[in-house]
């Protein structure tokens, strides 16, 4: 046991000790060079000095200090020879600060910054990414707001950067390709400290094309992403807008697993533009202001994966047909878009705006407010092993994923189509990373 009770966790002495490197052996091998003994007392005193504010001179600071070496030896006297005196005092302060500041460490870069928080937008750059990025932006939630693509961020963060909010702003593309190769600097920039990592980088669809025909590119890029989340980010809320969802989420897991830091916690597919969809739809059929809807949109992010809880929509009042057609155009609601973009991408800007709704949901909710949002998440709600859900985020992200309650026949009929169409695609994912 080391007793060493007048400096204190936190303090500037226990930050110097951890600066200089913050090991006994360190300092044993400061001790045992040529410096002289005399020259070492002056060092620590200085040191105690600066490390303590409330004793009043370094004698008593000394006294205080006491290493227990077993029972026999608790308390004894600082031995009268000067070597081992300073050589002892050394290794307590050592042994004590690090002690003091490896938890810190080990717990993760955030909780050392708990009182700022870090959005990283991977895939900046594009129709989604820059409206994004510049919401984060306004956003009083955020502090720290890093942008990374393959091309154009140091552009979007430094015209972002001009917006007179809080935040910072940092835009990074990857580094270079180096010999000896290195880690992917911008990348581990952009991730190191991050609370919230959103990933909208990927190719969109074009007329035409499904969630699932874009799995072929989509995949490998969330898996890169996902691989320098795990290395510089593992405690981040990682967000996934990519898609095909149903199976980018299981990637990201499956790379989370390999790289044994998967909290499934921490990993949600982002499903609130459909919950937007289906809240405008329902609001313009019954004549209300969409502010005033909140629909419960179960199930997956693709087609007939996608289920709108209508019939708990309080006071809502439509005819089969209009249910029906309401259902559909949910469900559908990313094709109308994709047509009418007539080649140029899918939804940007209402993806955009959800995609930021959810992220500063999760942020709210890791400052301590309890949110309920639906999320793509691992779920045992169903026998799919990831499905979308009301799930309440907290401190720690997914505190819990609420049960799903009756549904009409209507649904119920829905959920037994979709099941074997989004097993499938979460199975397509998971195979990917294993093959
Ligand atoms: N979850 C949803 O509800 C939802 C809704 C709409 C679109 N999406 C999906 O979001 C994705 C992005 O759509 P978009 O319209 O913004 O596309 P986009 O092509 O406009 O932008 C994608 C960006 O990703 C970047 N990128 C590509 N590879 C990258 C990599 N390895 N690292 C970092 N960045 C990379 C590109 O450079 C580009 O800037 C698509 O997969 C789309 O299907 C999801």
């Amino acid at each position: 046991m080391v007793c060493f009770s007048s400096v204190t966790a936190g303090s500037s002495l226990g930050s110097w000790v951890s600066s200089a490197g913050g090991s006994t052996s360190v300092l044993s091998a400061v001790v045992s060079s040529e410096v002289s003994v005399s020259l070492m007392e002056r060092m620590m005193r200085g040191w105690c000095r600066m490390g303590d504010r409330h004793a009043r001179d370094v004698k008593a600071t000394e006294e205080k200090l006491c290493i227990d070496e077993g029972e026999a030896s608790r308390n004894k006297a600082m031995p009268r020879d000067q070597t081992t005196r300073t050589t002892m005092i050394m290794n307590c302060l050592a042994t004590k600060a690090i002690s003091t500041i490896r938890p810190a460490f080990t717990r993760g870069i955030h909780a050392t910054t708990t009182s700022t928080a870090k959005v990283a937008v991977l895939g900046a750059a594009g129709g989604i990414g820059q409206p994004l990025s510049l919401l984060c932006k306004l956003s009083p939630e955020v502090d720290e707001l890093s942008c990374y693509d393959i091309v154009g961020t140091p552009g979007v963060a430094a015209d972002l950067s001009h917006i007179p909010s809080k935040s910072s702003t940092l835009g990074r593309l990857p580094s270079p390709v180096k010999w000896p190769m290195g880690p992917n600097e911008g990348l581990k920039e952009t991730l190191e400290g991050a609370d919230v990592v959103v990933i909208p980088a990927g190719v969109p669809r074009k007329p035409g094309m499904t969630r699932d025909d874009l799995f072929n590119t989509n995949a490998s890029i969330v898996k890169t992403l996902v691989e320098g989340c795990a290395q510089f980010c593992p405690d981040a809320m990682i967000a996934v807008i990519s898609n095909p969802v149903n199976s980018t989420v299981p990637i990201a897991a499956e790379v989370l697993k390999k790289a044994g830091v998967y909290n499934p916690k921490k990993l949600a597919g982002v499903t609130t533009l459909d919950v937007c969809r289906a809240n405008t739809f329902v609001a313009n059929s019954q004549g209300w202001d969409p502010k005033d809807v909140d629909v419960t949109v179960i199930g997956g992010h693709a087609g007939i994966t996608i289920l709108p809880l209508f019939s708990r929509v309080n006071g809502a009042k439509f005819t089969d047909e209009e249910l029906e057609a309401l259902t559909v155009r949910t469900q559908f609601g990313g094709d109308e878009v994709v047509a009418a973009k007539a080649g140029a991408g899918s939804a940007t800007l209402s993806m955009a705006y959800a995609g930021f709704v959810f992220a500063e949901n999760v942020l709210k909710a890791l400052r301590g407010e309890e949110v309920t949002q639906c999320a793509f998440v691992e779920s045992s709600l169903t026998e799919a092993p990831y499905f979308a859900s009301p799930v309440k985020f907290g401190k720690n992200g997914v505190e819990e994923i609420l049960p799903l309650g009756e549904l009409s026949a209507y649904e119920k009929q829905w959920l037994d189509k979709m099941m074997p169409e989004l097993k499938k695609q979460i199975q397509k994912g998971i195979d990917f990373v294993n093959k």
